[in-house]
């Protein structure tokens, strides 16, 4: 390929960047053009180890070319078709796959072009479907503090992370409320896995509960394993006890699964790992590899059923969007989940998870580590944060590790890792090789 010129501060002054401080990055911009296994490459030609599997979606690794054949494929022979009162195979194909890899009883898929939308969706289904089954006093949504649940109206109310949700105190949703976070460094610092303290802190609902009175509440929403906020894990039997929890009280349980979902904690889903089934998934990510923006709610079939009443000729759910199930994301999905599947990849973090244990949790007693965190191939190293800047020392620690070939991801004063399903020990070691030396020098 050609040698790309240079950007100037004039070419990069139209991209509004999401969730970037553009002036910091416009001044000093950080690209890459092409991707590779389990590798970036810059403009410049260096690579640069992805650590993130992309934004924790490039599952497979990247440049899979069964995905670019079926997409290119698909694209040939039907470009788009409507989605409301219209079908084309590959949607309904992509769902039945899905459902295959599913935890059992959740059988039913409705697609979206996103986490965001997945989880809007998941939260007008569970309104709606209290609605049909004539019980419309259950308005309430609860989320948990630190909880993202992307950024969508729906999403900020029920998500917990200040910043994203300080901007519009007036739009959020009425009548929702917010779990506590499990996030328990005192106790929990430096576990393998699964926290062990702080189960207890689920009967958090039962004060909701007792405070809203469950004939209110509609539905919870949590992450099974929170990403975005820092990698935050569920205490050992927390997931189970919310479970029966919302059992008891008729409420809806929905597990967020944009980041866990594909594999990243060593099985399909993570609510299969932890032996908990809720009542709706919702999914995004790793279904299209990243190559394609798709999402997707799981539903259950009591969910699908109470819709599927009244005349055959109504429609039943007033939603969808004019790329739900578009011909080109269904290919992908299809494609990827076919490789998910030849390769072992949905229980891969299982076998490798212990190698990447083992490297992450050595980076212990190195300057301003004050907590490490993983699960499967989801990893977090937690700093000290300097005085008055939070944020800042994570983030000068993701400048040298660019700058040395390694993409981690910062959130707060977090280092979050995800590589891709397909690392190997030979990755795994470069990665920490180059974090370990950035964190030394990050002193
Ligand atoms: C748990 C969770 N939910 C929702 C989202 C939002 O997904 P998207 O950015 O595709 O809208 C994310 C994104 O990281 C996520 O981690």
């Amino acid at each position: 390929m050609a040698a790309q010129p240079e950007p100037t501060a004039e070419s990069l002054d139209a991209y509004w960047m999401p969730f970037t401080a553009n002036r910091q990055f416009k001044g000093k911009p950080r690209m890459l053009s092409r991707a590779s296994g389990m590798y970036y490459e810059t403009p410049e030609g260096r690579r640069v180890l992805d650590g993130t599997a992309g934004l924790w979606c490039v599952n497979a690794g990247h440049g899979r070319k069964e995905i670019t054949r079926a997409v290119a494929e698909q694209l040939e022979v039907m470009d788009y078709a409507p989605p409301f009162q219209m079908g084309h195979p590959a949607a309904f194909e992509l769902a039945n796959a899905i459902v295959r890899i599913a935890p059992k009883g959740l059988e039913h898929v409705f697609f979206t072009n996103s986490g965001s939308e997945s989880v809007d969706t998941a939260l007008k289904i569970a309104l709606a479907y209290h609605r049909v089954k004539g019980d419309a006093a259950r308005v309430r949504l609860l989320g948990r503090e630190r909880g993202y649940h992307g950024v969508g109206f729906g999403g900020i109310s029920v998500g917990g992370m200040v910043a994203n949700r300080k901007a519009w105190p007036t739009a959020m949703i009425p009548g929702v409320d917010h779990l506590a976070h499990t996030h328990d460094i005192k106790r929990n610092a430096f576990t393998r896995g699964l926290p062990t303290h702080g189960v207890e802190l689920a009967d958090d609902l039962e004060r909701l509960v007792a405070l809203h009175d469950a004939s209110t509440i509609a539905a919870v929403i949590v992450e099974p394993i929170a990403g975005s906020t820092g990698v935050v894990l569920p205490p050992q039997g927390y997931l189970k006890r919310l479970r029966e929890i919302c059992d008891k009280y008729g409420i809806l349980l929905i597990f967020d699964e944009v980041i866990t979902g594909f594999g990243r904690t060593g099985a399909a889903f993570a609510a299969q790992e932890f032996g908990v089934t809720p009542d709706m998934i919702t999914c995004a990510k790793g279904l299209t590899n990243g190559c394609v923006p798709m999402g997707a709610v799981l539903a259950s079939k009591k969910i699908y059923d109470a819709f599927m009443q009244g005349p055959p000729n109504a429609i039943e759910l007033f939603h969808g969007y004019t790329y739900s199930a578009h011909p080109i994301a269904c290919a992908a999905g299809l494609a990827t989940l076919d490789i998910y599947q030849r390769e072992g990849l949905l229980a891969r973090a299982a076998q490798t998870g212990p190698v990447f244990e083992k490297a992450l949790h050595e980076l212990r007693g190195l300057p301003h580590v004050i907590d490490i965190r993983n699960y499967g191939l989801v990893g977090a190293v937690e700093l000290q944060p300097i005085a008055g800047t939070p944020g800042a020392r994570a983030f000068s620690v993701f400048l040298k590790c660019f700058e040395r070939g390694l993409l981690i991801r910062t959130t707060g004063d977090t280092i979050a890792l995800s590589p891709a399903l397909i690392i190997e020990p030979k990755h795994i070691e470069e990665l920490f090789g180059v974090l370990s030396q950035a964190l030394r020098d990050s002193a």
